[in-house]
């Protein structure tokens, strides 16, 4: 395993600001969606802009340039993920690049999937938003915005069979083909994504139970989910695929991996 693996997990780990809607876009995924095969980064202006819809192909056309282990460049900069719309970048929607990336994928393809289901957990991420001003100054009954947030928290647990697409298939797949530093991150962040979840589904259920225990607890719980799952999102989405996509470029291959991805 390549050396620098550990600098670019230090690198992928790096949070976006909270709140930020464009300073990130100067340090985010921007500077490391370029990356050699064992995932050490390239610098920008290394790597030759490739176009996104390659991703896929076998395409062999690229321009040779090395990462620090001495191996090609992956054909993952399809610009900047910041070029969308407006806030793009603090994850509340698809990115330019993202929603090129998957056009570039077949609908049946695993990582066209699981940026759908994606697409589907930031919904709910914004209805949680919502719902957590709504407790901090309510305008109906408690209980009423309480059941909303138990409701919005069992659907975002529901979400737990594209979880286990990742690290049973997807990240295995990765780690085969020594891609260790960011499925491993995204793994850790999975159980702290899972952890607030289950806070909030239950901090629901015990607020409707008694009303004179204060909101303050579950309202900071649900803004922390919106913030992380968007940001872990916004990782995977920028990222992490298409680093998988560099990596696996057999087609064949994606279409076992989208089959065993079926069993959850
Ligand atoms: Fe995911």
């Amino acid at each position: 395993m390549c050396d620098s693996i550990q600098r670019v997990r230090t690198r992928f780990a790096r949070s976006v600001p909270r709140g930020a809607k464009s300073p990130e876009c100067a340090t985010s995924p921007q500077q490391v969606t370029s990356f050699g095969r064992c995932g050490t980064p390239i610098a920008n202006g290394d790597a030759p802009k490739t176009e996104v819809n390659t991703m896929q192909s076998n395409d062999t056309n690229q321009t040779p340039s090395s990462d620090s282990c001495g191996h090609s460049p992956l054909p993952a900069d399809s610009g900047s993920p910041c070029s969308g719309l407006q806030d793009a970048c603090s994850g509340t929607s698809a990115s330019e690049a993202e929603r090129l990336l998957m056009d570039s994928l077949s609908s049946d393809h695993l990582i066209h999937r699981l940026m759908t289901e994606h697409s589907e957990i930031r919904q709910n991420l914004e209805q949680l938003e919502l719902l957590a001003e709504e407790l901090a100054a309510p305008a109906r009954a408690r209980e009423e915005i309480l059941s909303d947030i138990g409701h919005n928290a069992t659907k975002l647990i529901g979400a737990e069979p594209h979880h286990q697409r990742e690290e049973e298939v997807l990240f295995p797949e990765m780690a085969n083909r020594g891609v260790f530093g960011p499925p491993e991150v995204m793994t850790a962040e999975h159980v702290t994504l899972r952890a607030l979840k289950h806070a909030i589904q239950e901090g629901a259920s015990t607020l409707s139970a008694d009303s004179d225990i204060p909101t303050d607890e579950l309202i900071r719980n649900a803004n922390e989910l919106v913030f992380q799952l968007r940001n872990h999102i916004f990782k995977e989405n920028n990222i992490l695929y298409p680093m998988a996509l560099g990596t696996i470029r057999d087609a064949a291959d994606w279409a076992d991996l989208a089959s065993r991805a079926d069993a959850y």
